[in-house]
């Protein structure tokens, strides 16, 4: 048997592209594992009426990680319309699978590491290296959401605070309500997560991003969380910044950041900016970890208009297979992995369409393959 079995969930699009050129690198690698597939996204929500069938959630709970291409989602009513005829109006919901994965397997940590490779032309600035820790079950996306307001919660609100008073003559189906839920667990857990890699990787500082004078109650309690836990990591530094500040401070002074901590909402929106510093969507890449199972993935989507074409930049979704060997304990294979990425991207032979090249997925992938070779 393997050492390691891996979900291998191309999903939609781009996602099987990508995913091909990941796996000719794992490959050459030699990791000893097994790559059982697992069907998600959006042809089986049109065919079974679930966009994360059964048996995928079943093989997760049987392997080591996963690596995960993309999925395409639409809105509700076209969700429906795209239906098997025999499904259609029969109250089946479309819910994003990721964000399912997310919740079901409480993959609490999205990690995104943001590193301007060298003579990457996409570069903002070259030696950004820095890594963000997003909250990834909580937060403004825990789905604890009112629309239309029901006359209870209004009244609850209307009795325990003032200012809702504004709002509590509106009709309910005049305002909508969503909440924004963090755990002193959840926050203690994210927190940890990010100065724990610091203390790891010898980085000296993490910033803890918030808006804490303003969202007094969640992002105070946060704050707070994070303070008790940076005391106990007396070699690093804990920065505090609000969110919009440090949107204007990233773009001034990227290189002065190494680890940030955030959570779900404010973590989303920065590691895009970051992810954009360093080359964007061919090279954004995260891992959705929980304690007992991992999922890599490059950020994008499924661009559905170059899907089957090889045309996209695979090396996004090589740096997320390269975040799983780090998550394996495959440090040894992560290094030589990145090493080899840095390399290709170095000498600038091999580049997808975005990079101003004219290579195919493969092409690129094939490119690692011989820098791994040496
Ligand atoms: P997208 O990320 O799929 O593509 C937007 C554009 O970015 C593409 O048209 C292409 O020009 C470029 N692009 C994306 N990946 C690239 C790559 N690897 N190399 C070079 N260029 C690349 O976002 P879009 O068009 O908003 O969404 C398409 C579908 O993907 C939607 O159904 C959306 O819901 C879904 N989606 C899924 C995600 C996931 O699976 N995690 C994340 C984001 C969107
Ligand atoms: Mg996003």
């Amino acid at each position: 048997m393997a050492q390691y079995t891996i979900a291998w969930l191309p999903g939609d699009g781009i996602g099987k592209d990508v995913m091909d050129a990941a796996r000719l690198v794992l490959d050459e690698l030699h990791l000893d594992a097994a790559y059982p597939h697992g069907d998600i996204g959006w042809e089986f929500w049109c065919r079974e009426g679930e966009a994360f069938p059964a048996r995928t959630v079943e093989l997760l709970k049987q392997v080591d990680a996963a690596m995960f291409g993309a999925i395409t989602s639409k809105p509700a009513k076209a969700a429906e319309a795209e239906l098997a005829p025999e499904l259609r109006g029969t109250g089946l919901v479309y819910r994003s699978p990721i964000v399912r994965m997310r919740q079901m397997f409480d993959l609490y940590v999205c990690l995104r590491p943001c590193k301007a490779y060298g003579g990457n032309p996409l570069n903002f600035k070259e030696g950004i290296d820095l890594v963000i820790f997003r909250e990834n079950t909580e937060d403004l996306y825990a789905g604890v959401e009112f629309s239309p307001v029901p006359a209870e919660l209004s009244a609850v609100l209307a009795r325990t605070s003032k200012p809702f008073a504004v709002f509590a003559d509106l009709p309910a189906d005049a305002y909508a309500i969503s909440c924004k839920v963090n755990t002193k667990r959840g926050s203690e857990r994210i927190v940890r997560a990010a100065f724990d890699f610091a203390k790891q990787h010898g980085r000296t500082k993490v910033t803890v991003v918030h808006k804490a004078n303003v969202v007094r109650a969640t992002d105070g309690l946060f704050l707070e969380e994070a303070r008790k836990v940076a005391a106990g990591y007396p070699g690093i530094q804990m920065d505090e910044a609000n969110v919009d500040a440090i949107c204007m401070w990233l773009l001034k002074n990227p290189k002065s950041y190494e680890v940030l901590v955030a959570p779900n909402l404010y973590g989303d929106i920065i590691s895009d900016l970051a992810a954009q510093m360093v080359g964007g969507l061919g090279f954004g890449c995260s891992g959705n970890i929980g304690e007992k199972l991992a999922v890599f993935e490059p950020s994008h989507g499924s661009a559905p208009k170059y899907a089957g074409q090889y045309k996209v930049n695979p090396l996004a979704t090589i740096l997320a297979a390269k975040m799983m060997l780090d998550w394996l304990g495959e440090a040894e294979k992560a290094a030589r992995l990145e090493r080899a990425v840095a390399a290709v991207i170095k000498e600038g032979k091999a580049r997808t369409y975005d990079m101003g090249g004219t290579s195919t997925t493969l092409e690129v992938a094939e490119a690692v393959v011989r820098a791994l070779r040496g």
